[in-house]
């Protein structure tokens, strides 16, 4: 349903982001999408609601042409999609309820059909009884679950997570997973869910892409982050690479590593693609 074919993508400024990024996804799919801090992630997301335009290459919805879409159409296009980010973007001076019936009424729904469906995606992220509290008056885990109760009230056919968990503490984070993989299952709603915790990745298997270097470098069926490879964990552990915490690269299988200089994960990078051809070459 969604086809991302050669896109190359450069903000106003000239900043490169990507120069050949190739992917698909389909009805119903769960796809989680890492990748080291500056990868694309968020522009990707970007590219998808069509807040940005591919320079070149195409990104198709369904038989849509997304970066060929004329201004007045986004809107009904951007209705197909839901989005949810790390910062919630509630809207401070409505309630619960009236955070999503304001987004249903922008469509042509009668006023009594709004309310019955705010009142049904509450009950979805288990927010029944907070209908008439304020944002403010939310824990984080309970604006986020509102802030997915606003992304799916139309029923979209692709809901895009960008690091929705990024804020919240592990419990908060695993309820947000629980709800988000009920979503998915039950409504059959396609989830592109960005991220940086791999714990997550580790524990809930899915597939995922890995971006770095303006592409995919891995597309994994089962997902998780290994940590597999000796020589890899010796060559970080000799190089003192201690303050990488954050694991978000993957090739092959082959452990990757974050928060390095580009320099460093650049040496990285191309000492681990020289054991694999001298290991293709050997055996
Ligand atoms: N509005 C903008 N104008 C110019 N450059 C930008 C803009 N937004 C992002 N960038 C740059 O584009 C690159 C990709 O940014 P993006 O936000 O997509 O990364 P990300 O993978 O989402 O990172 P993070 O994990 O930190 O959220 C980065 O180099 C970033 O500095
Ligand atoms: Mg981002």
């Amino acid at each position: 349903m969604l086809e991302f074919r050669n896109v190359r993508y450069k903000y106003p400024d000239g900043t490169r982001v990507f120069e050949k990024l190739s992917f698909i996804v389909n009805e119903g799919e769960f796809v989680y999408v890492i990748g080291s801090t500056g990868a694309g992630k968020s522009t990707m997301a970007k590219l998808i609601t069509s807040e940005a335009v591919p320079e070149a290459g195409s990104i198709m919805f369904y038989n849509l042409n997304v970066g060929r879409l004329k201004k007045r159409k986004i809107p009904l296009y951007r209705r197909q999609l839901g989005v949810v980010y790390q910062d919630f973007k509630l809207l401070p001076d409505k309630n619960c309820l009236e955070n999503i019936i304001f987004v249903l009424e922008m469509t042509d729904k009668r006023k009594q059909e709004c309310r019955t469906r705010a009142r049904e995606v509450l009950r979805m992220v288990n927010l029944a009884d907070k209908a008439n509290k304020f944002p403010k008056d939310l824990s984080g885990g309970e604006k986020q679950r509102l802030a997915i109760a606003r992304a799916i009230a139309n029923k979209p056919k692709l809901l895009i997570c960008d690091e929705p968990t990024a804020n919240l503490d592990p419990e908060m984070s695993e309820e947000i997973m629980n709800i988000i993989e009920k979503i998915n299952k039950e409504t059959g709603t396609a989830i592109i869910f960005i991220t940086h915790n791999s714990n997550i990745v580790n524990e809930r298997r899915k597939r995922t892409l890995v971006i770095g270097g303006g592409t995919i470098v891995a597309d994994l069926k089962e997902g998780g982050y290994h940590l597999q490879n000796e020589q890899v964990r010796e060559f970080i552990e000799k190089e003192e690479l201690e303050e990488t915490q954050m694991i978000t690269g993957l090739l092959n299988g082959d452990l990757f590593i974050s928060n390095l200089s580009e320099q460093k994960k650049d040496d990285l990078l191309i000492k681990l693609l020289k054991e694999k051809k001298d290991e293709k070459q050997g055996g």
